[in-house]
């Protein structure tokens, strides 16, 4: 595996709008020798997400955007990124749909990562559902983004057993752990080291 030296890794930005976990566990797999990433630039639509602690802790710069005007925070949006040349985004656990708009002018990787093994369970409330439907495997997905919500070319997934005394918290616990795993997996994938 070729060692990527700082100047050449791919400069990222990571959108969140709540606790952060997946944004820690990517700050820290970007610490490491065989990650082809840096994470320069920390977005919310959240004043409060806890996540934004990590731009404290870690020392990365963070933007917040109430997106009340989404069509004037994406144009605002895409000028930060440009003036960090960043050129990829990853999306953890940010609540707002990027427009289409957005997308195609941003021009480079977007990527995401959703609770369930898609296509199955788009959307909120993933693990409510597959309870609900008494579905045997669950887990998560990484993906690329395009204008459909959830929809865009898979990059990796990782599945797991529900157990028969799974709750949503269960659950949602243990897809989390498999999720901080899989980004940085599915990232080195996407760059093919
Ligand atoms: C994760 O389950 C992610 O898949 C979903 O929202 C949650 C975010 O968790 N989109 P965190 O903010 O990374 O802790």
């Amino acid at each position: 595996m070729a060692l990527l030296t700082g100047s050449k890794k791919i400069k990222t930005a990571v959108f969140i709008s709540g606790t952060g976990t997946n944004l820690k566990s990517l700050i820290k797999f970007s610490k490491t020798n065989k990650s082809p990433i840096t994470i320069d630039l920390i977005i919310s639509n959240n004043l409060r997400a806890k996540g934004l602690k990590y731009g404290n802790i870690f020392k990365i710069r963070k933007k917040v955007f109430n997106f009340k005007n989404k069509n004037q925070t994406e144009n605002k949006l895409l000028i930060i990124l440009k003036k960090n040349n960043i050129d990829m985004i990853c999306l953890a656990g940010f609540m707002k749909i990027l427009s289409k708009n957005f997308i195609n002018k941003f021009k480079k990787k977007i990527i995401n990562i959703h609770p369930s093994l898609l296509p199955k369970y788009k959307g909120l409330n993933t693990h409510k559902r597959v309870l609900e439907n008494k579905e045997k495997y669950s887990g998560c997905t990484v993906h690329l983004v395009n204008a459909k919500l959830d929809s865009g070319k898979v990059i990796m997934q990782k599945k797991v057993k529900i157990s028969k005394k799974e709750t949503e918290a269960s659950l949602a616990k243990k897809v989390l752990a498999q999720e901080h795993k899989l980004y940085p997996k599915a990232i080195i994938k996407l760059f093919n080291l």
